[in-house]
């Protein structure tokens, strides 16, 4: 029998990804894609190109037919439509902030919001697919990572786990405009994005610092400073670390050997935004500068696809045994 599945938030970007994922996939049915401002119209008529696929609204899902709800929303509104599902029994994959923090107190700080469900912090796993992979198995809620930490910490995995990070870790990141939802800001329009690029909250404001940073779990210290490019989709990350001893290419090359969405670019050759654009790949270039001291690490996703749908996809793979690769080749 397929697994039944429902989207709340179809109708923003990663819901837009995430519907037309699930709809190629075999072994899952798209009972219910839900939004607010558009139900009774077909996806398609919101987002032109998109899947014909009917919209009703968040209070018409019934949790109690289904078997997964993705929550493609804003943090709070995650959370409290979240519980509902958890509640009837469901398997919440969520995109956004709610769960990926272990402590209240620090989401309080960090969202300026006290956490209406603290009790699954902890229960929740933290959907970085490549290093959860074992506590994702079977797991009832799933936090996707944010599209930046998702390409910063691969990009430091290796290293990570080796012991061989320490000291500060730079971290000069970019994305599509994409990254920042459709809902309408001054700061979005095409005329304020296109030919420019801009950084914002800098001096590690950024609120993806705090979740990378309980992942680099005291390893190293971060300083973070995200910006927009100029595109639609897409996520790069410079990141600049000390060099530590040894083949560092070796170490990378071996560590994500028989990863299917992680592609270690032979030595002298650059990542760009080009080589993961559409995909659910992570693509990594190395890049050691032995006079410096320091190792340039360059780590690009399709923020929409690694770090939003194809990875909450890939942990439902996960999650239910099926091939990891379903639906997302
Ligand atoms: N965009 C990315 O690259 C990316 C990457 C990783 C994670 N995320 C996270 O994933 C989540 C979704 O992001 P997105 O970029 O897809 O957002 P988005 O384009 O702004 O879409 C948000 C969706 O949620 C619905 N919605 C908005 N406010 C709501 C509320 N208060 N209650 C119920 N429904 C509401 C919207 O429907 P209506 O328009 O009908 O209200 C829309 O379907 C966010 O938490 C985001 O931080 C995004």
């Amino acid at each position: 029998m397929s697994e039944r599945v429902a989207i709340l938030g179809a109708t923003g970007y990663s819901g837009r990804e995430l519907v037309e994922r699930l709809r190629r996939h075999s072994r899952v049915e798209l009972v219910r894609a839900a939004c607010r401002q558009d139900v009774g119209k077909n996806l398609d008529q919101v987002l032109p190109g998109a899947p014909a696929q009917p919209l009703c609204s968040l209070e018409d899902v019934d949790f109690s037919q289904l078997d997964t709800v993705f929550l493609c929303l804003p943090h709070a509104a995650s959370a409290e439509w979240g519980e509902h599902a958890l509640k009837a029994g469901c398997r919440v994959i969520d995109l956004s902030a709610d769960y990926r923090l272990k402590s209240a107190e620090l989401y309080k700080q960090v969202y300026n919001l006290d956490h209406p469900h603290p009790e699954r912090l902890q229960q929740a796993v933290y959907g970085l697919t490549e290093l959860h992979r074992p506590q994702l198995q079977d797991a009832q809620l799933i936090a996707n990572p944010g599209c930046y930490p998702t390409s910063v910490l691969l990009g430091l995995a290796p290293l990570q786990k080796a012991g061989l990070l320490g000291g500060l870790v730079v971290a000069d990141s970019k994305s599509g405009v994409s990254g920042a939802g459709r809902s309408a800001a001054l700061a979005n329009l095409h005329g304020e994005v296109a030919e420019n690029l801009r950084p914002y909250a800098v001096g590690d404001k950024h609120r993806h610092r705090s979740e990378m940073l309980q992942q680099l779990n005291g390893a190293a210290d971060l300083l973070f400073v995200p910006q927009v490019a100029p595109c639609f989709r897409g996520m790069i990350s410079n990141l600049y670390v000390d060099l530590p001893e040894g083949d560092v290419q070796r170490l990378y090359q071996e560590f994500y050997a028989n990863e299917p969405f992680v592609k270690v670019l032979p030595a002298g050759d650059i990542a760009q935004m080009a080589h993961s654009r559409q995909t659910n790949l992570c693509v990594l270039s190395l890049h050691p500068m032995p006079e410096q001291g320091k190792l340039v690490v360059i780590s690009t996703i399709d923020n929409l696809v690694k770090g939003a749908a194809g990875q909450a996809l890939q942990n439902l793979n996960v999650a239910k045994g099926w091939p990891e690769t379903e639906g997302l080749l």
